[in-house]
């Protein structure tokens, strides 16, 4: 069961070109390919006929055209020929695929999870990146992790930085910035916004050393997407997480480089995703295979011994289980969420 009524991100637009895709999101089979006017179509991937998988197939004259005996169908879903029937064949109504709601914005596809709609919300985005094209990175990873606890990675646990990833620490020199300080921490409407250092211990108690240090910000737009301002040369650094299903998640990021040089930009962004994708994410992902249990949920969480640097996760998991559980409580729960109390913490 995920969260609906709402986009989710699934797929990057330049991997759909001519030919179908098949993506597994949301424990949906989908298929996804590009009509005669370049639009994004997203269906199921089962064929109507005999549920082959429609992702094997072609895109033909503007439809999507089965691989096994050849049907296709419209981009709205209905079945426009039945090669084995002949072309004056009539063709039910029920012969036809699922076609989900979708829209393709910052380079991204979405799709609408949740009930048909007469206006759809906007794209949830992060408005000052609109900005800066030609000027970030990407890469994406399938983990065998399931949606929470990649969420609990890598939209809110910072202060893992120096031990997880001792070697990127060790050299950017920043092995001794254990200390995880928390300078302010909103909500604004469906964001979450922290900002704080992370500071090797010796940095002294008082404000104006502490200073000294580079201040990140943290934007969560809840419950999938974050943007970390690394206070580390311009760089931002765009997550964004989606299941795939129950055990299966895709995590998706960029980064953003906003150096007075677009080329600069644009190669420092590649070094950052390349040492991402190679150096980073793979330690993420042992430890997150390593978790117990698997599926963390607001119930689980008492399994914990928490400490005050890992506020962010208990806030995001009761925000997370109000949504699942009723969209009422996330109307009153401003006060349970922001600020978790001082019981929740190993004494
Ligand atoms: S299974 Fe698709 S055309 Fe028969
Ligand atoms: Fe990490």
């Amino acid at each position: 069961m995920f969260p609906e009524n709402k986009w989710w991100a699934i797929a990057e637009s330049k991997t759909i070109r001519n030919k179908p895709i098949g993506l597994r999101r949301l424990g949906e089979d989908l298929v996804l390919w590009r009509d005669l006017n370049g639009q994004i179509v997203c269906q199921s991937s089962l064929c109507a006929h005999r549920r082959a998988n429609m992702a094997l197939g072609r895109v033909n004259n503007g439809c999507i055209e089965c691989p096994y005996h050849g049907f296709r169908y419209a981009p709205d879903g209905h079945c426009t020929f039945m090669p084995c029937e002949g072309k004056e064949a009539h063709i039910s109504p029920k012969m036809r695929i699922k076609t989900y709601v979708v829209r393709e914005e910052h380079d991204l596809i979405w799709l609408w999870w949740g009930k048909e709609q007469a206006e759809y919300p906007p794209i949830p985005w992060f408005a000052h990146l609109l900005d800066r094209p030609m000027r970030w990175a990407s890469g994406a990873v399938d983990w065998n992790v399931t949606f929470t606890r990649t969420a609990e990675n890598l939209l809110l646990d910072i202060h893992h930085f120096s031990f997880l990833h001792r070697g990127v620490a060790n050299f950017f020199s920043l092995t001794s910035y254990t200390l995880l300080e928390i300078d302010e921490q909103r909500k604004d409407d469906d964001f979450f916004y922290f900002s704080g250092r992370l500071l090797p211990e010796e940095a002294g108690s008082d404000k104006e050393s502490k200073e000294r240090f580079p201040l990140f910000q943290h934007w969560l737009r809840f419950p999938n997407m974050g943007l970390l301002d690394l206070a580390f040369g311009g760089m931002e650094f765009l997550v964004i997480v989606t299941p795939i299903d129950e055990e299966n998640t895709w995590a998706y990021f960029r980064y953003y480089a906003q150096y007075i040089n677009t080329w600069i930009s644009r190669w420092m962004s590649r070094l950052a995703a390349w040492i991402e994708i190679n150096f980073i994410l793979p330690d993420d992902y042992k430890i997150c295979l390593s978790l117990q249990p698997r599926h963390s949920s607001l119930s689980s969480l008492s399994l914990n011994k928490f400490v005050p640097a890992d506020e962010g996760i208990i806030i995001w998991h009761k925000q997370y289980d109000s949504l699942l559980h009723s969209e009422e409580s996330i109307e009153g729960s401003d006060q349970q969420v922001v600020g978790a109390d001082s019981e929740t913490f190993a004494k």
